[in-house]
């Protein structure tokens, strides 16, 4: 497995993956409205691409198949952030999280932090990241549950 800098060609295997992830993975911790809303049927590819203009995205890859991607942004906010529904608990998201830190840090932030489902919590966690609140975060008429956390990085 590798990690590299996304490239446009990725964006249907992203599309695909966020789907399925949020569908079979976060279904756990939230209801099929909720994760319908999240993930809808129809969502133009075109959408991530104009998304990606502000992010720096970083994809795992095995033999051109895409396992996991995560999003960053100035001062230290990541964003989007789904390994493949089938790969999960293999070390892929420690993987690009180990790439998010070193790039953050060759950028001079100080700080990680992110709005994250109760589903990644522990993964979070695990890697030192504080829970620092509870979020209530509405988006289409729903209230998703989520926990802002943090983590600073050692300069
Ligand atoms: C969160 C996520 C990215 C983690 O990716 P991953 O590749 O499965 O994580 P790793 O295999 O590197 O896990 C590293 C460690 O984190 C912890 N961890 C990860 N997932 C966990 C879980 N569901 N429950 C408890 N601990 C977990 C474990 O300590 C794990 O080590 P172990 O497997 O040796 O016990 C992945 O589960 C995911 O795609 N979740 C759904 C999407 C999502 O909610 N994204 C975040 C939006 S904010």
């Amino acid at each position: 497995m590798k990690i590299r800098e996304f490239k446009d060609k990725d964006i249907p295997q992203i599309s695909k993956l966020y789907f399925n992830t949020v569908r079979k993975i976060n279904s756990k911790d939230y209801s099929r409205e909720h994760v319908e809303t999240w993930s809808p049927e129809i969502y133009d590819d075109s959408l991530w691409s104009r998304r990606f203009d502000n992010y720096t995205v970083l994809v795992a890859e095995d033999a051109d198949m895409i396992l996991g991607f995560c999003e960053l942004q100035y001062p230290g906010h990541i964003d989007c952030f789904y390994v493949h529904y089938q790969w999960q608990r293999k070390g892929v998201g420690t993987q690009l999280l180990n790439s998010v830190e070193s790039v953050a840090e060759k950028n001079g932030f100080k700080r990680l932090f992110a709005d994250v489902s109760i589903t990644a919590r522990p993964f979070f966690s695990k890697r030192g990241f504080e829970t620092v609140s509870e979020i209530n975060k509405k988006y289409r008429e729903l209230t998703f549950k989520l926990y802002f956390m943090e983590k600073y990085l050692i300069a």
